[in-house]
Parts: C-alpha cells; structure tokens; sequence
C-alpha cells in the first residue's frame, strides 16, 4: 500500500495574508529639495554637510537648533524627526556617525529612511549621504529600504491596518539615469529573491506543504528566462533510492517532493554551481518529538530551501554571467503509524545505510539524498548545503553568525569574505576527525547522531559523507540566522532569507567576466 494518502485540503484553510505594499522606489538628480519631506544625513555630533547644510540655510537654522535642542547625536541608525522646519513639511535626520564604510551602512541607512517616514502622507525625497568604496549608493539605500519593510502581512482583523500604501521614496543620485539601471538591473533582484525566500518562510505549515512549496517555485519562475524548474514526486523520489528523503517524509500524509532550479545564465555547458537547501516545511521531530514551547517556529524549517530558490530568482532577475541550480529537498516530519522510528535502518540513493538515532536529525537525511542526486545530476563545480540543521550552531555563534564547514580552507576564506560583503557573517567551524568516528555505526554505514560530539559539526561532518571526491564543498548551519525574534534594521522581525544575498555575492566570483 502507499504510505501517501490525499491530505484533506478543507474549504475553511486559510487564504494568504492582506499584505502592505512596499513603497514605491524612483530615483533623481541629487540637488537640495526646496519643499515637501525629506530625509537627511547628520554626521558625528549633529554635523551637517552639503545637502543637509544648504537645507538648514534654507531653514534658516532650524534643523540646526533642533539638532543642538534635542542634543542629536548623529549616531548611525539614530533618527530625529521635525515637522515644519522651514520650507520642509516633515524632516527626518538619520545618524551616519563617524560616515558610511560600506554597502551594509547604507543599507541600513535607507532601511531607517524607509522606516522613519512610513506614516507620512507625502512623497519623500531622500538624500543618500556617500559611502566609501560603493558606486551605487542610492541603489544600494534603496534596497536597505526596500529590505527593512519587509511585511508578510496579516490574517483577520489585523489585515486591514496592513494594506495601507506607504509613502513613494525618491533617492536623489548624483547620476539618477545610473542609480535607477542599478537599481533595476541589480539591487531591486536582490530585493526580490529575500522577498521570495521570506514569503515562503512566513507561510504557516497548515499552507506550506512539500507540493505546495514546490507550486510556489514553479509559479515564481514561470516565463523568468534561462530557468528551467524541475519537480519530482514521491514516486520518482522512491524510483530514484532517495530512502533517506522518502523515509523523512513518510510520518506525513503530504508527500516529499525534490525541486531542481536550474538557471544557465553563463556559458553553454560551464558546470553550474549547486545550492541545496534543507525544506522541511514543518518539523515536529517526528517520533523523537519536539517539546511543544517554540515548535511553532519550526514553520522555518525550510529557510534553507527557500534561501537557495531566492537566490536563484536574483540571479536570473540580474542576467548573472553564471550557471546555478538550486536543490529544494523538501519533506514534512511528523509522527505517524507511517513514520520512521529511532533505530530504523534507511538505504539512501548512494547506497549508504543510515542508522536513525533519532529523527529529529532529519535535515542531514533529506541532504544527502539531494545532495547526492544534485552530484550525480549536475556535476556542480561548486555545492554548498543550506540548513537550519542544528539547535546547537546557536549555542556557538549565537544570532551573530552562521556556522560555515568546508575543507577546503580557500573555499572558508572566499565565502567568510562574501558574507562581510553581503551583511551575512559566517564562522568557520571545526570538523575534528574524531567528528566523523562518531558517527559510526554497529549495524550500518553510519548513524545520523553522534553522541559526545559538537552538534553542529557532527551534522556537517555527516553531510560530508555524501559530497564526492572531486567537489568543492561547503556546508552552512543558519539554525539561529534564518529567523529573527528582534529585528534589525535591515531584517525585521520574523523571516530574514538568510543566504540570498551571501549566495547573490559568491555568485559574483563565478561569473563570466
Ligand atoms: N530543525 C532543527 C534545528 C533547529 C533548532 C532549527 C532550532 C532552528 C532552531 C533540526 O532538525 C533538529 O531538530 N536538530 C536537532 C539535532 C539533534 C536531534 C541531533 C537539534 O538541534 O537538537
Ligand atoms: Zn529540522
Ligand atoms: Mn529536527
């Protein structure tokens, strides 16, 4: 008998959230407004400079008082709202501190100009203050604005404070003709590939099934050029020996699927670099069940998944010079009279045996069966695993940083380097041999826990049993990056899509020059 029976799809499951519009991004020619709203940059103690010192003239002083009056200090991030200074009929000041090192201040630059006017009824005209070593510093604070205003939206009565519009953003550039093609040809994909991953991250599990998600990728993509999205089904799944992927999803009634995004936006057979992301799109643990305090967070389970499909989506949406695929491994954990039992036995596509210690470790199952088709199918010049795999990364890093495993000590160098570059640290963490003898097991290949080992590295180190000899390879725990319970200026509370802008900026390396 098939395990799979047809999960009932009631007429009262939810509808997808009312959700706000993002405001509306235009830019122009960079020169003092001379009305209206407007966002301004103060330095380190209250410093004003070109722009925001000729719309203080303007004021006749007025910023400046205001300034010395609420003893604004100018720090990055701090905002200090007037209204009617002089010709303005609403400014906001945003600290930029000692100045703007880099894209990542800018971005958070634009993401509190966003933030800070999203109530006026005004179009707003916001002066970008300069950022060392960045060309395009309007483009890049217009996509720190569009990041930070991320919104999933709501259901019921909530919704209808949610849809109104918030007000239309003009970034003054000094070259606006170039800030808008670098905004269109480059930054709003960026936008639009988080915006993606955290849409499908948010999405309650009631929603979010395997088939579902998958529905998702193939509708994003339809008539987006150069990608080809490829779904296979429980049936193939089981045809192809993927035990380790079909026996994780097998305590559900809603099937498993693995989805291949296949992007050829750099030479004709160049092999493409994989990204294969953990999709579990609910995990309750399975029989070695979850406590119930925070298990509703485990709706994020997929965050790796959706990560690889948003960056995907960048990719093509820029015309990247590269060929990538993404690798959806995507399963729901349950506990069922289906479910596989600590102590069962799996067979996985290699034909490694798995002994299941407990299958609450189920992210490094389904990898290494996508991992390994994604090796046999495609050859990839580089594959990396995306994963919320692990409780215990966030028992090392904290939320500050993803755990990043490889052998290769170049490959650690290039993405510790793209992460500080995109605004998505990583740190490398250790595979001690002693790591992959834990590992071991007394009636199969190998178990998939090992006591006495550091977790996050023992999931890592059990990955790696999959990756082939002649791969490049790199493994990514983002269990304590995937969501936030705070927010950040550019992340706000909830979803972050950890992992489109890294892989956005590894992408970069590898592109045809
Ligand atoms: N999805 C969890 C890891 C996780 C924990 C993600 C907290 C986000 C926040 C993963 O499947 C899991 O359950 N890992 C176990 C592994 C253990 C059973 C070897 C863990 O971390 O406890
Ligand atoms: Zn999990
Ligand atoms: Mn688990």
């Amino acid at each position: 008998m098939k395990p799979w029976i047809t999960a009932a799809v009631s007429a009262l499951a939810i509808a997808m959230p009312a959700v706000a519009e993002a405001p509306a991004i235009d830019f122009a020619k960079a020169a003092r407004p001379s009305s209206g709203a407007i966002v301004l940059p103060v330095g380190k103690d209250g410093a004003l400079h070109g722009i925001s010192k000729d719309a203080d003239k303007a004021a006749k002083g007025a910023i400046a008082e205001a300034i010395a009056t609420a003893g604004f200090k100018g720090d990055a991030g701090q905002t200090l709202t007037l209204y009617g200074a002089g010709p303005y009929a609403a400014v906001l000041l945003v600290g930029t501190g000692e100045g703007l090192a880099n894209a990542n201040d800018l971005k958070v630059y634009g993401a509190m100009a966003a933030k800070g006017t999203s109530k006026w009824n005004a179009a707003v005209n916001v002066v970008v203050p300069d950022a060392k070593d960045v060309a395009d510093d309007a483009a890049i604070a217009a996509l720190g604005a569009r990041l930070g205003t991320y919104n999933f939206g709501k259901w019921g009565k909530a919704a209808e404070e949610s849809g109104e519009p918030k007000a239309a953003l003009t970034f003054l550039a000094p070259d606006a003709a170039a800030a808008r093609r670098a905004w269109e040809g480059d930054a709003s994909a960026i936008a639009d590939g988080v915006y993606f991953a955290r849409d499908l991250i948010s999405t309650p599990s009631n929603i979010k099934s395997p088939a579902w998600f998958a529905d998702q990728v193939v509708a994003k993509f339809e008539g987006v050029n150069n990608v080809t999205v490829t779904v296979l089904d429980e049936t193939e799944i089981e045809a192809l020996g993927m035990g380790a992927l079909y026996g994780t999803g097998q305590g559900s009634v809603r099937p498993p699927r693995l989805v291949a995004v296949e992007y050829k936006g750099g030479k004709a057979g160049d092999a493409p670099i994989a990204f294969v992301g953990k999709g579990i799109t609910f995990d309750t643990g399975g029989i070695s069940i979850k406590p119930s305090s925070n298990m509703w967070r485990m709706r994020m389970d997929m965050s790796g998944a959706a990560a690889s499909a948003g960056a995907v989506l960048t990719l093509a949406e820029r015309d990247a010079k590269v060929n990538a695929v993404a690798i959806l491994a995507l399963a729901e954990n349950m506990p069922d009279g289906n479910a596989i039992r600590p102590g069962d036995v799996l067979t996985s596509m290699s034909g490694k045996t798995i002994e299941i210690m407990s299958t609450d470790a189920e992210g490094r199952l389904v990898l290494a069966d996508a991992l390994w088709w994604a090796q046999e199918t495609y050859k990839p010049k580089l594959a990396v695993t995306i994963a919320t795999l692990t409780g215990s990364v966030g028992g090392a890093l904290g939320p500050d940083y993803a755990g990043l495993f490889t052998k290769d000590d170049a490959l650690a160098e290039t993405f510790i380097k793209a992460g500080e570059t995109s605004g998505e640290p990583l740190w490398r963490l250790p595979l001690h041999p002693n790591t992959f003898k834990a590992l071991r097991s007394d009636v199969a290949d190998l178990k998939n826990g090992g006591e006495g080992a550091p977790g996050a590295s023992v999931g890592a180190a059990f990955i790696m049993e999959w990756v082939k000899e002649e791969t490049p390879f790199v493994h990514l725990d983002i269990a304590a990056m995937a969501w936030q319970n705070s927010g950040t200026a550019v992340d706000p509370k909830g979803a972050v899509g950890y992992g489109v802008r890294l892989f956005d900026e590894i992408s970069r390396g590898y592109e045809a020059k």
